[in-house]
């Protein structure tokens, strides 16, 4: 990128506005954000379509409207807020941005523990705000429009300095965009969340974009099964290629009994959940070996329990490990890092590219299914 090119920041952008949630997400032209303080602008490649962003767009769970979504992105940094003279973040550097964004100031941060972030829950995820209690996205006349995360589904980006990490030139930007979510949560389920080590079995309940990334991980960590376990045969068909040792078609093999088969009658000693819905809470505790660690990452539409049998998890020794993200800031870089050396293979992940025009239509296929892996809005259809 040339210096001219850096320099020049149009008033206005495109963006996926989500007003109301029967008419869903609609191409817009609003302002063009500006970075404050320790934030730097991001003109975005691409952004993944994940999971999460579908209970928002239905309503499942609550956001402010009108907000614009997409919290997986890569793209060049475009403009430097004040106070990032220290970040080693420089104007035409190619970055992944991470969906979970710590503050960097609040005691949670300071312990390291960026997943606990306080004021990216109380800003963020509940007023659509970044850390000044403001949003940086307005509609032409002004209208504030509330960011889930960054609001990745425009052409452009604020972001703060804490939650991007500089991409090697050798990374293809376009499906690394599912570095800051799919591929940082799996590693923090892995990483953080089991604390997995050299030799133990595993399972991956919901093998979607999530659990794919989760697979590579287990396996790349030293996992020496990986059973993957999903509804859909289609789903299930590649997991071999990403490490799974064998796969489970929950629907029509009864899980336990085969994860019981595949494990000389122990289950596993790890099972993690990526779909945030009873029946995998069920399936992911079915399959878990005396003294096992049940690691759930999906989200609930909403307030939902699930059921854990009392006497099973207590005198088993099981314990249920959640976990969201990553510790950002040490993580994100490392999760570059193993994509940089092929260890995740991000590439294949991405099965489908769409105009931003289209962001619609693709959660519309992750609703129903349709999509292997992760679809990303690639920002130069
Ligand atoms: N904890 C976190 O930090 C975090 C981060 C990102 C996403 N999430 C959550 O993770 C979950 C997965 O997101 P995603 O983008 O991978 O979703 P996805 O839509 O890509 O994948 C869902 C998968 O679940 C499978 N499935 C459906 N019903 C099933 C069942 N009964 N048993 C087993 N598999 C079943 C589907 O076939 C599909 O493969 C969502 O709840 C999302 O909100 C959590
Ligand atoms: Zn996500
Ligand atoms: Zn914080």
């Amino acid at each position: 990128m040339s210096s001219d090119d850096v320099v020049t920041i149009p008033d206005t952008m495109r963006a996926a506005v989500l007003r109301d949630h029967a008419t869903g997400l609609s191409l817009e032209t609003i302002r063009t954000p500006r970075p404050q303080a320790g934030e730097v602008l991001v003109k975005v490649a691409a952004c993944g379509l994940c999971h999460s962003d579908l209970h928002v767009i239905g309503g499942a769970i609550a956001f402010p409207l009108p907000a614009v979504l997409g919290h997986e992105v890569t793209g060049t940094i475009v403009e430097l807020g004040p106070g990032t003279e220290h970040t080693g973040l420089a104007l035409g550097q190619q970055v992944a941005g991470a969906f979970l964004m710590p503050c960097g100031q609040c005691p949670a941060c300071s312990a390291g523990r960026d997943e606990l972030c306080g004021p990216f829950f109380d800003l963020n995820r509940l007023k659509g705000q970044l850390y000044d209690g403001t949003t940086r996205l307005a509609g032409l006349d002004g209208e504030p429009i509330a960011m889930y995360s960054m609001g990745g589904l425009a052409q452009y980006a604020v972001i703060p300095a804490t939650s991007v990490a500089p991409v090697p030139e050798s990374i293809d930007l376009v499906p690394a965009a599912i570095l800051g979510c799919a591929a940082m949560t799996g590693y923090g389920a892995v990483r953080r969340g089991a604390d997995l080590r050299f030799g133990e079995t595993v399972a991956v309940v919901a093998t979607g974009g999530v659990g794919t990334n989760i697979v590579q991980i287990a396996r790349a960590f030293g996992a020496s099964q990986v059973i993957a376990i999903d509804v859909s045969d289609d789903k299930l068909a590649p997991m071999l290629d990403y490490g799974a040792t064998a796969v489970v078609n929950s629907s029509t093999q009864d899980a336990r009994q085969e994860v019981l088969r595949l494990t000389g009658g122990k289950g596993v000693d790890v099972s993690f959940e990526a779909l945030g819905i009873p029946a995998t809470w069920t399936t992911a505790l079915d399959v878990l070996a005396d003294g096992g660690r049940m690691v759930p990452i999906g989200l609930g539409a909403g307030v939902q329990t699930a059921g854990v049998e009392i006497n099973r998890t207590v005198r088993r020794s099981q314990s249920i490990l959640g976990s969201y993200g990553a510790r950002t800031r040490q993580d994100l870089p490392a999760v570059v890092g193993l994509a940089a050396q092929g260890v995740i293979n991000y590439r294949d992940v991405v099965s489908r590219r769409l105009p931003l025009a289209e962001a619609a239509a693709g959660y519309e296929a992750l609703r129903n299914r349709e999509i292997q892996g992760r679809a990303v809005v690639d920002m130069s259809l």
